[in-house]
């Protein structure tokens, strides 16, 4: 099973919900998955993730690595499931070409909470990337629990 988690920088969401959802594989001891973020847009590219996700997730025990990369064709072929983390990221990847609507959906809709965004934090304080992660940590069990039926 291979997922994808997307945002728009690829430094912020995406790569926490990427680290979020490796430590719940681990922790379960689960095989077979494999894991990655990418962003709709080419702003950060070949950077680290923001500084401030760094700090909440470590304060969490949740080890964020990586650098930014773009969404590329090729994801809509190689991913399972490519996972946006709100409405306006979700509409630019089905806009994409090879998009399958099958594959690409909105991480809180996968997550039982509807029709929701996972809130952008960048332009914010510090509390929103709490927020991101307190939504990360739930809704990851929940998406776990729906892909291994
Ligand atoms: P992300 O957050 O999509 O969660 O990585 C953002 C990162 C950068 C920008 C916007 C959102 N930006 O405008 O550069």
């Amino acid at each position: 099973m291979r997922i994808l988690f997307v945002c728009l920088g690829n430094i912020c969401r995406s790569p926490s919900a990427e680290a979020v959802m490796r430590g719940l594989i681990e922790r379960e001891g689960l095989e077979g998955f494999e894991i990655d973020s990418a962003g709709t847009g080419d702003w950060h590219v070949g950077s680290p993730a923001d500084p401030r996700a760094i700090a909440a997730a470590t304060e969490r025990g949740v080890a964020i690595g990586g650098t930014a990369r773009q969404v590329e064709p090729a994801d809509f072929g190689y991913f399972d499931l490519i996972l946006a983390m709100d409405r306006s990221n979700h509409a630019n990847l089905l806009a994409m070409e090879g998009a399958d609507p099958e594959k690409v959906r909105l991480f809180r809709e996968m997550a039982g909470e509807g029709d929701l965004d996972v809130p952008d934090p960048y332009y914010g304080g510090e509390d929103g990337f709490d927020e991101v992660l307190d939504i990360l940590e739930r809704g990851s069990v929940i998406l776990l629990e729906t892909v291994r039926r």
